[in-house]
C-alpha cells in the first residue's frame, strides 16, 4: 500500500518524509487555501522537496475543457509524475476521458459511490479516491466502499487503484491496508495515530529506567 500525505505545508511534509516511508503528496484547494501564499510557488517547494515522487493536484473549474486546460498548466508547473485531481461528476469524467487518453495520470477524486469509481476507470483514471470519512458521517460506511471498489476494479481487469482519503482515525487505514488497498492519503496528525501508543512509551520507560539502574542516568549501549 503506498503511504500519502494530504497536506501542502512544506514543514509538515519534511517532518513526515523524515520519519514515516512516504510515497508522494495530494492536496487539494482547501488544503492549498491554508497555505496562503500562490499554489504554484507552494507545490514548486513540494515538487523540489519530493523529487520525482507522486504528487496529486487538484483543478479547480467546473467544465470539462476549462479542466483540460488547467491540466495542462498544472503539468507545465509541476512536471512529470504529477496526478490531475479531477471531480468525478459528468464534466469531470469527460476530462478524465481526454486526459487519459493523452497519456496523462489523472486521480478521480470526491467519489462517494462504487459507480463513480467504475465510471472513472473506465474513463481511463489511474487512481480513483473516495473519501472514507466523508462517506462515514453521511451514514454509509467508507472503508466498505474502498474495499468494494478495489475487489469490482479487480473482478473487471481494471489497472485503476484505489487511492482512499480523508481519514479521520487509524483504524479506518489499517483495515484498508490489511484488506491490500492501492493507496492511502492520510494528513499528518492521523499518519501520527498510526505509531502513537502509550503501551511502547511505557516499554521504553522501563528498559530505559532499568539500564540506568545498572550503568548511570543517560548511559546507552555508546558509553556504558
Ligand atoms: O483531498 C480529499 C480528501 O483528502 C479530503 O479529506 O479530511 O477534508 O475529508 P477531508
Amino acid at each position: 500500500m503506498k503511504l500519502i500525505i494530504d497536506n501542502a505545508n512544506i514543514d509538515d511534509i519534511r517532518s513526515m518524509y523524515e520519519f514515516f516511508p512516504m510515497d508522494g503528496v495530494t492536496c487539494n484547494p482547501t488544503i492549498l487555501a491554508k497555505e496562503k501564499r500562490n499554489p504554484y510557488d507552494v507545490l514548486k517547494e513540494i515538487r523540489d522537496f519530493i523529487e520525482d515522487g507522486e504528487l496529486h493536484v487538484q483543478v479547480v473549474s467546473e467544465d470539462s475543457d476549462t479542466m483540460v486546460e488547467e491540466a495542462y498548466r498544472i503539468l507545465k508547473e509541476l512536471g512529470n509524475n504529477t496526478y490531475i485531481k479531477i471531480p468525478t461528476n459528468k464534466e469531470g469524467l469527460r476530462a478524465i476521458r481526454i486526459l487519459a487518453a493523452a497519456g496523462i495520470h489523472v486521480t478521480a477524486t470526491a467519489i462517494y459511490t462504487q459507480m463513480q469509481a467504475f465510471l472513472a476507470a473506465k474513463a481511463g483514471a489511474s487512481y480513483v479516491a473516495p473519501y472514507i470519512n466523508r462517506i462515514d458521517n453521511l451514514g454509509s460506511d467508507g472503508v466498505r466502499t474502498a474495499r468494494e471498489i478495489h475487489d469490482m476494479f479487480r473482478n473487471y481487469g481494471f489497472k485503476t487503484e484505489v487511492l482512499a482519503a480523508s481519514f479521520k482515525n487509524s483504524r479506518q487505514v489499517i483495515t484498508l491496508c490489511e484488506y491490500g488497498i492501492g493507496a492511502t492519503t492520510i494528513s499528518p496528525d492521523v499518519l501520527d495515530l498510526l505509531i502513537k501508543n502509550d503501551s511502547v512509551v511505557a516499554a521504553l520507560h522501563t528498559f530505559r529506567d532499568d539500564f540506568e539502574g545498572l550503568c548511570g542516568k543517560g548511559k546507552t549501549m555508546l558509553n556504558c
